[in-house]
């Protein structure tokens, strides 16, 4: 079938989608955050709608416009999308990761600005460790079948090292982007390896995140036949 000419394979099926990046607040006005854009998550939220599941897409600090006929849900720091993912993963048949999800937060929020001193150096920023959401859903699964996606983006021993992260989250896939080497930041490239745990391994050649979307529902629907 052409694409976007799907089979409704995923109707009477819900699925969770998380998107963006989460912001951690230093301040009233200041935050660490990341340059996710939430396009991918997006064209997953899309393309799951468009074959027949009931998507919730929490989001994550993005500006892009609601996808028709999804819930939306928002949220900010990694804490809140834990929260909101694990509230909507209560009934899922499968949940996506594609969300970055700051690994560090600010030890101490200070709630007025931080203001500077003449003559004086700024305090060091002290980061505790975020929870880690994948690991958490996928130990601890909601229902018994559910399928766990994740994401990660790796340089160096790409599929080694997707292999291991794939272990060490015990999701079901993760779809392994490759960045860096001989593409320079902000370029399009976008070549993904989706691995299994069950040892399969399916390139995604370049292309659109909705052509990477639609791989990654096949193998989910395969998985909860
Ligand atoms: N993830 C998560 N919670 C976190 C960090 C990451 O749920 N606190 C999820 C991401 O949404 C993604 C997957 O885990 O689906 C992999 O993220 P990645 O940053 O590649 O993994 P890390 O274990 O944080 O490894 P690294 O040290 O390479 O950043
Ligand atoms: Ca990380």
């Amino acid at each position: 079938l052409a694409r976007g000419v799907r089979e409704p394979d995923l109707t009477g099926r819900h699925v969770v989608i998380s998107a963006g990046g989460t912001r951690e607040p230093l301040d009233p006005v200041r935050f660490l955050g990341n340059r996710s854009s939430g396009k991918q998550g997006y064209a997953l939220a899309r393309t799951a709608a468009a074959r027949g599941a009931r998507v919730t897409l929490i989001a994550a600090n993005t500006a892009l416009p609601d996808p028709a006929g999804v819930d939306v849900v928002r949220a900010g720091t990694a804490v809140q999308l834990r929260e909101a993912v694990l509230k909507a993963a209560a009934d899922a048949d499968a949940v996506v990761m594609a969300a970055a999800v700051a690994d560090f937060r600010p030890a101490a929020y200070a709630a007025g600005k931080i203001k500077k001193r003449d003559g004086q150096d700024p305090a060091p920023v002290a980061l505790v460790r975020n929870p880690d959401i994948l690991a958490e859903i996928s130990a601890d699964r909601a229902l018994p079948g559910q399928v766990i996606v994740g994401f990660a983006a790796e340089t160096d021993d790409v599929l080694a090292n997707g292999r291991a992260k794939l272990e060490r989250k015990g999701c079901d896939l993760l779809v392994v982007n490759e960045v860096g080497e001989r593409k320079t930041f902000g370029a399009e490239e976008n070549e993904a390896v989706v691995l299994a745990a069950d040892g399969g391994e399916t390139p995604v050649p370049h292309g659109p995140k909705e052509a990477l979307a639609d791989v990654v529902w096949d193998l989910v629907a395969a998985r909860l036949r």
